[in-house]
């Protein structure tokens, strides 16, 4: 099949930690096994698909910087907590051309104050929450419309 388009699956601070923490919230499976299937369901679809996990908000700000000249043509980010404060991955989502989608397992509206604020959303294309491993294919299928 002819892959039509590059993307990055970009994950923050405690995403490592999915399947392991608040499985209420985030369910059982672990990012890895997620991962797996955001693969499968892009390749099906034609599309390449890479992944970034860190806890350091730095390393997340330099893969967003060089997003665009790694080739991707969209980068799908859940920034976890960072989302709520960083100003540095504002501005590093913001120096790029290259479209970030804002994705969040959890419906952050329905939970603590903290969580309603994204100072990320500004800068990038759309954000999809509250569907829970599904908020990533529906960020992969977003970049197809
Ligand atoms: C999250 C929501 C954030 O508030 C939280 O800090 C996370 C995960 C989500 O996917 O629902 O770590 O981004």
């Amino acid at each position: 099949m002819v892959i039509s388009m590059k993307l990055i699956v970009i994950n923050g601070v405690n995403l490592n930690r999915t399947g392991m923490r608040e499985k209420g919230v985030y369910g059982t499976q672990t990012l890895a096994e997620i991962n797996a299937e955001i693969e499968a369901y892009a390749k099906e679809r034609g599309m390449e698909i890479d992944f970034f996990q860190s806890n350091l908000e730095g390393e997340l700000c330099t893969v967003l910087q060089q997003a665009g000249e790694n080739g991707y043509d969209g980068v799908i980010l859940n920034a976890g907590a960072f989302t709520h404060y960083s100003y540095a991955i504002r501005d590093a989502i913001a120096s790029v051309d290259v479209p970030v989608v804002e994705v969040h397992m959890s419906n952050v509206h329905k939970r603590e104050e903290f969580r309603h604020t994204s100072v990320i959303s500004e800068v990038c294309k759309g954000t999809i929450l509250g569907f829970g491993k599904a908020s990533y294919l529906l960020a992969v299928e977003s970049f197809r419309l």
